[in-house]
């Protein structure tokens, strides 16, 4: 959700600022806009734009900025609709912030402002801070005061950055439950909602902490806590980053994605395994030291929950210990009974998303004693900061909205994690593991095949024509992979999606079963093969369009089906490692026949920071 970034330079900011708001631009893409200052009498220069990135590019063409302090924003739109007066940075005459997050006390804020002279010109939540801190500096003469005030008066979550008129030399940041890092380099000094956007900048950063706030200059940096009291300041070394790279010769990032799964499984495998066969997990120590746990929580959100539906079958077949998996937003209210001897597995592309992150903080909160672990492709992400140990992903900067080789890199390391726990459980013998290690090896053969031969998958594209929508059925692991193929097309089509074990399908959703209604059927040999083929009977019976996903051989297949996407058999770890690949292209497929972003759908970001 929304990205922000603060600069203060020895050159013009401009450019640096849409640079990093383009290597942002997956965290929204609503609108965006800069504020910049060039020096205490020429006042601040405020240009936004309605929708994607270039829009604001074309307007700066048309008029440029000049100063070395500048904020920038590219917004998910939480109050209020992408319009270019939502749009941040958000101003009085006098000052000018930027924000991501929620400031749940808005209205009442609003209301009060207003009462004493307030000029609001957007709906959205983040223009209280403006006026808030504009009124905190007529009644504090100190401006440490002031802004602390206005902080402590806000009720929420927020990431700021923010400038005052009468003063080019400083720029102010503050945190609460929104990611915000400092980093400075030898061009200047940054706020921003993500390392990635000063990649190519800054040689140190300094995440903040909750609570923490500050200012800087080019010189020196100042951070406090909620109390006020001076923090020490922690630069470390900029993480190497790879930068997101071009979509190269492919039509989208989306699709490259897709196409790098092979390169990712064998990254993972060459990470955690060795010659020999055994697994190692070199950030997350406690896994091989301390002993198993009696229960395993999972949380995440969307395609993260879905991969963690997968790895409750892995777990619970040879780790017999209760596996509880829940969606982050639910999980952090629900109360949940947590007990002794759990660990708690978060999973997360981005390491950021707001829900994960509190349920996270909620069982450290509840069971400090208990261990966390966090399978996370951003290992310098807050989600990681601050969990025990890390699985690392090794996927690299996945930018298409809809994830793709980040689930699967989930799949691979679940998959591993597993193997390990259930050799340590003695219920597989390392021949057993290593067995099953060829067989994820081999899956990342199988995919680079299914992608060469991706032009198989073009004629599922005409059955959903004229669809209402669409029936994803499987048991087992292809089950949540059901789930996982419906929020795919759900996505990127816009067309109305559901998932479903399918054997649940006759209490209910067999009633949308009509000849315009694409089922979509997970059939694999690992997973009870002959029951979801009987499921399959009973749509087919009722006219639905079928489209058979299965490592059967063609002659053993059901006839009369509409279509058939044979794929190679796999174990029972990676058999959804290599069904997933031709559910993605299924998506992806018909989402560019209706001609819709692929890359940037409606209404989704990829990082989602607010709850
Ligand atoms: O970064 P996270 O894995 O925590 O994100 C969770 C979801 O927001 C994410 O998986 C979302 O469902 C994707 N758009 C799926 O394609």
């Amino acid at each position: 959700m929304c990205g922000i970034i603060g600069i203060i330079s020895h050159n013009n900011v401009q450019h640096m600022l849409v640079q990093a708001l383009k290597t942002m631009e997956y965290r929204g893409y609503d609108s965006a806009g800069i504020c910049m200052l060039e020096d205490a009498a020429s006042g601040l220069k405020n240009v936004k734009e309605k929708g994607k990135l270039q829009h604001l590019q074309q307007a700066l063409k048309q008029q440029p900025l000049t100063g070395n302090l500048g904020i920038g924003h590219t917004r998910w739109a939480t109050h209020g609709k992408p319009e270019v007066r939502n749009a941040h940075p958000h101003q009085t005459a006098t000052l000018a912030i930027v924000h991501n997050g929620i400031i749940e006390n808005h209205q009442a804020l609003r209301t009060e402002l207003q009462q004493t002279g307030a000029n609001f010109l957007s709906d959205t939540d983040s223009e209280v801070i403006p006026w808030l801190w504009q009124q905190q500096r007529t009644q504090f003469s100190n401006e440490k005061e002031a802004f602390l005030h206005t902080l402590n008066t806000l009720k929420g979550a927020y990431a700021i950055a923010g400038l005052q008129a009468h003063d080019p030399d400083k720029l102010w940041f503050a945190r609460r439950g929104s990611p915000l890092l400092l980093a400075r380099g030898s061009s200047g000094v940054f706020v921003a909602s993500d390392a990635l956007a000063v990649a190519g900048e800054a040689d140190e950063v300094m995440y903040l902490q909750e609570g923490e706030w500050g200012w800087t200059t080019l010189e020196d940096t100042y951070v406090f806590d909620v109390q006020g009291k001076s923090v020490a300041l922690k630069w470390q070394a900029m993480p190497h980053m790879v930068s997101a790279t071009d979509k190269g010769d492919y039509a989208h990032y989306m699709l490259k994605e897709i196409h790098e799964q092979p390169r990712v499984y064998r990254d993972i495998l060459h990470a955690y395994t060795d010659v020999s066969g055994s697994v190692h997990f070199p950030q997350a120590d406690f896994i091989h030291n301390d002993t198993l746990p009696k229960r395993i929580i999972m949380v995440a959100c969307g395609t993260s929950y879905h991969a963690a539906l997968t790895a409750r079958y892995w777990l619970e077949r040879y780790l017999k210990v209760p596996v509880e998996v829940d969606v982050a937003s639910e999980f952090r209210y629900r109360d949940p009974v947590i007990g002794d001897h759990t660990w708690l597995i978060t999973l997360s592309q981005s390491g950021e998303t707001a829900d994960t992150l509190e349920a996270l903080r909620l069982f450290k909160r509840r069971t400090p004693h208990n261990k966390t672990l966090a399978f996370c492709n951003v290992p310098h992400s807050s989600l990681v900061r601050e969990s025990d140990g890390l699985i690392e992903l090794y996927a690299g900067p996945e930018i298409g909205v809809a994830s793709t080789k980040a689930y699967t890199a989930q799949l691979m390391a679940l998959a591993l994690f597993s193997l390990q726990l259930a050799q340590q459980n003695q219920a597989l013998d390392t021949k057993e593991v290593q067995q099953h290690i060829q067989a994820l090896q081999y899956a990342a053969d199988h995919v680079d095949v299914l992608l060469q031969e991706s032009h198989q998958f073009d004629m599922l594209t005409q059955i959903f024509s004229h669809a209402h929508g669409a029936l994803f059925l499987g048991r087992g692991p292809c089950y949540p992979l059901a789930l996982e193929g419906a929020l795919k097309l759900k996505e990127i089509s816009y067309l109305h999606a559901e998932g479903y074990a399918a054997g649940e399908m006759k209490h209910g959703p067999i009633a949308l079963v009509d000849k315009n209604l694409p089922v979509v059927v997970l059939a694999l040999r690992q997973y009870h093969l002959d029951k979801v083929i009987s499921n399959l009977h009973e749509v087919q019976a009722r006219g639905a369009k079928i489209i058979l996903i299965t490592d059967l051989p063609k002659s053993e297949c059901p006839q009369d089906v509409d279509a058939i996407v044979n794929i190679p058999e796999g174990d029972f770890f990676s058999a959804p490692l290599i069904a997933s690949i031709p559910l993605q292209f299924l998506s992806y497929n018909v989402a560019r026949s209706k001609g819709t972003d692929v890359d940037q759908p409606r209404n989704l970001a990829k990082s989602v920071t607010v709850e």
